[in-house]
């Protein structure tokens, strides 16, 4: 897209790009004191104690973002989506592992680190301590972090990336692909090629806006192209999915108006549908609309093209509890909001589409990215406790919907698994837990054709990191 027809299409935007501030009460904190609200500063590398067998050919960094400061001044944030991202890197290497964390210096938490207090509205959290100028003003950088090229991205979505350094994990500054995206959404979910190169969206939802920006980078990690479309209705997507020919986009019926605060805007319309929309990866244009039943999801696993149809794998909720309720901070993994892993069946020229939900929660979807168009084993986190939130065993599901469960101690949050590559091409899973008991933050390691068997090697320490979201491992 040029960019002079990006700034007129973009141009109905004028100043909205910022978030809308709303107020928040000063809320006590409920949750858990020591994890939740624990991680005010940095953490200095620490060895971690190993058990099992670590296989000698596993060597790299996890790298792991998510929410970590949620409390300055006596003030608690009130949405998980909220706390300032902390960059977690676990590294694993012939001397044992290693575990360090930073968080992001984004400008927003300079600015309030100055204040000594929180001064910008977050999701569920309404301030109005400083001026929005765009919507990186509220930027916490916490939700992934991934390379593009050499160079390591702490990812939000509603604003832009921040590079880190990978050794030290500071922060390098506000990343700009180009003048014109500067500041525009930027979601923490881009899919890679099997050659490195990358897509991404960045969703106009949060500005009330029915309208998505296309990225695409090469393997280099520079943006190639991009482009802003018109979507059907607003929406939100917290994540798309890759298939061979589409970028495939789940808009779900959590839809915005301006409310009192970001989360009060936010409803979900039973009464609409969810959007799959092929997006055309040579024109950067929507191919086709089907329309399903309205539900929730963050996460998208595969999508398969095969004879004709379309196999989307879905993360699902009934309805968007878990992101309106669920993630509040008083209440966090108190009550169960149970998503089940959903293939959807779409005939591709017809546009019929058959929906297929197994018997297993999932949560955090993964697979190996190095072959993302080849039907293959799904890996997530589950939940075994019916009556709480957050997981506590990991499943793999195969092409043939059998499914591995390996359930841990009740009182661990289990949290993403990746599949990571040993230097002699094996593949391993590799996640990390809270034992809430212990107050221990660890590493397991699972064999993927296995994992009912449990972890064949794990790592401790004494430290409890707050729970966070997403990451990826480079060797
Ligand atoms: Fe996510």
């Amino acid at each position: 897209m040029e960019r002079r027809d990006f700034l007129k299409a973009l141009g109905a935007l004028g100043g909205a790009t910022a978030l809308s501030a709303l107020p928040l009460p000063g809320l006590a904190a409920s949750f858990d004191e020591t994890w939740l609200s624990g991680a005010s500063g940095d953490f200095a590398p620490l060895a971690m104690s190993l058990q099992g067998n670590w296989p000698k050919q596993l060597t790299g960094t996890l790298y792991r973002n998510g929410p970590a400061l949620f409390r300055r001044a006596g003030e608690q944030q009130r949405h998980w989506f909220d706390g300032d991202g902390m960059v977690q890197a676990f590294r694993i290497g012939p001397g044992g592992i290693s575990h360090s964390g930073k968080l992001v210096r984004t400008e927003k938490y300079q600015t309030e680190q100055q204040a000594k207090r929180f001064l910008y509205p977050g999701v569920g959290s309404q301030r109005h301590g400083a001026p929005i100028a765009h919507n990186d003003s509220a930027n916490p950088a916490n939700i992934s972090v991934r390379r593009f090229g050499k160079r390591y991205m702490a990812l939000w979505e509603a604003g832009s990336a921040y590079e880190i350094d990978p050794d030290t994990l500071d922060t390098k500054g506000l990343v700009s692909f180009a003048p014109e995206l500067t500041h525009l959404p930027f979601s923490a979910h881009p899919q890679f090629e099997p050659d490195g190169s990358a897509w991404n969206i960045g969703s106009l939802f949060y500005n009330g806006l029915a309208k998505a920006v296309i990225y695409r980078f090469d393997a280099g990690g520079k943006l190639s192209r991009y482009q802003l479309i018109d979507l059907p209705r607003d929406g939100y997507m917290h994540a798309f999915a890759l298939s061979e020919r589409y970028l495939v986009l789940f808009n779900t019926a959590l839809r915005y108006q301006k409310g009192d605060s970001f989360l009060a805007g936010l409803r979900f319309d039973g009464a609409s549908d969810n959007q799959i929309i092929l997006v055309d990866k040579n024109s950067l244009q929507i191919h086709k609309v089907v329309s399903v039943p309205a539900s929730f999801a963050f996460h998208l696993g595969t999508a398969i093209e095969e004879k004709g149809t379309l196999e989307l794998t879905v993360a699902e909720y009934p309805n968007a509890d878990i992101m309106l309720k669920g993630m509040d901070t008083r209440h966090l993994g108190q009550q169960p909001y149970p998503s089940a892993m959903v293939r959807y069946r779409v005939d591709l020229a017809s546009g019929r589409c058959q929906r297929q939900a197994l018997a297993v929660d999932l949560e955090f979807p993964q697979f190996d990215w190095r072959a993302p168009y080849r039907r293959q084993t799904q890996f997530g986190v589950a939940s075994t406790q019916k009556d709480r939130g957050l997981g506590n065993a990991i499943a793999a599901i195969s092409p043939g919907n059998h499914i591995q469960l390996h359930r841990f101690d009740d009182n661990t949050a289990v949290e993403e698994p990746l599949l990571v590559t040993a230097r002699d091409g094996r593949n391993y899973l590799l996640h990390t837990l809270l034992d809430k008991t212990r107050l221990q933050t660890g590493l397991a390691l699972f064999d993927p054709a296995k994992v009912q068997q449990g972890p064949i090697a794990t790592a401790t320490m004494p430290r409890a990191l707050p729970l966070g979201f997403h990451g990826a491992f480079y060797g």
